[in-house]
């Protein structure tokens, strides 16, 4: 007897283009996660709209764009569904039974709805599609049944909130439609960008999937290092430096232990010591450029991908849809 594939289910905003970070923090654990589980991964590109409503030039690149990385590194369409969100109106649709049956004050007092508003105060976010956010996200999950969503730490209040809404539904209805959804953390701490800070697309500090060679060994050569290690002369604290951070990420040992011996000492300059681990990130890298340009010259084979993907999401969510009809008696 086989048991059944426990179900994964995960989302990206199309909201720029993947970085170092979002790669080593997600997709990683997306593709270990296919080996073994049923996965469905899409481009939630309604919820970019939440924040750039007001300028949707970008999001169908974006959309592209992103689809190309995943599947350049790694994600495998034949194990996975790989779909996006705005090809699926089941999810306009359960977003909008489930808002009916929300109370404002969970979604008011969600901290990721204040916190984004004060941080992005040029655009103004006080729409109801922003505060209802996590209802659009909450009906992306329950739709699939997932038994687990791979997010990082900064969701899971939305997690939570899908399932208090999943019981909310469950009281009112009286029939257990969705199971409960369980959070998948990424293990992978946060990656630093050029400038030392967090690696992040609004600090312009990030190392492109896509950006080719030259590029990634640029930004690399002009990465902020130990501050007070100005002369070529003067020893330095790989622990505070964040190209150290890169060598334990893409190093092998061996050359880990050297830099951090050899910084303190001053035997190695920052030179060679960023050059040594922007080979090891063009290494990385290579595979994923050389399959996205692949991808790139080939976009008929992109466009039958997820219109397959989305074809079998449609199936799903046209199946839970129904049972959330008959529940609701409607
Ligand atoms: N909010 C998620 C993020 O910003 C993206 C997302 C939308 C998502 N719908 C989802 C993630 C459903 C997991 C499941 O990263
Ligand atoms: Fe950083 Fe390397 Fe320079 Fe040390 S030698 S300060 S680890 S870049």
């Amino acid at each position: 007897m086989t048991t059944p594939r426990k179900r994964v289910l995960s989302g990206m905003q199309p909201s720029g283009l993947m970085h170092l970070g979002n790669y080593l923090g997600a997709l990683e654990n997306w593709k270990t996660l296919q080996d073994q589980h049923d996965c469905y991964f899409f481009v939630a590109d309604w919820h970019a709209l939440s924040t750039n409503y007001a300028d949707t030039s970008r999001i169908r690149e974006f959309v592209r764009e992103l689809l190309i990385d995943w599947l350049a590194a790694g994600i495998d369409p034949d194990r996975s569904t790989v779909f996006v969100q705005s090809r699926i109106p089941e999810h306009a649709i359960l977003h909008l039974l489930l808002s009916m049956m929300v109370p404002v004050s969970w979604l008011e007092r969600n901290p990721t709805y204040k916190e984004k508003q004060e941080e992005i105060k040029e655009k103004d976010l006080g729409t109801y599609g922003f505060l209802g956010y996590p209802v659009l996200q909450a009906a992306d999950i329950l739709l699939y049944k997932p038994d687990f969503v791979p997010v990082g730490k900064d969701q899971l209040p939305h997690l939570e909130l899908t399932r208090e809404l999943a019981r909310r539904f469950h009281d009112i209805y009286k029939t257990a439609v969705f199971p409960e959804p369980k959070e998948h953390l990424t293990k992978f701490p946060k990656v630093l960008g050029t400038d030392g800070r967090k690696m992040s697309k609004s600090y312009g500090n990030t190392i492109n999937l896509s950006d080719p060679e030259p590029v990634v060994r640029q930004k690399l050569k002009t990465m902020v290092t130990d501050p007070a290690r100005v002369r070529r002369t003067d020893p330095g604290n790989p622990d505070i430096c964040p190209v150290y951070d890169f060598h334990k990420i893409f190093s092998p040992l061996p050359v880990i232990d050297q830099v951090n011996r050899e910084c303190r000492t001053a035997a190695i300059g920052c030179i060679d010591c960023k050059k040594l681990v922007a080979d090891k990130i063009v290494e990385t890298l290579s595979p994923i450029w050389e399959a996205r340009a692949e991808l790139t010259q080939h976009p008929t084979r992109l466009d039958d991908i997820v219109q397959e993907g989305s074809r079998k999401a449609g199936v799903v969510a046209k199946a839970t849809l129904r049972d959330v009809t008959d529940a609701m008696k409607i």
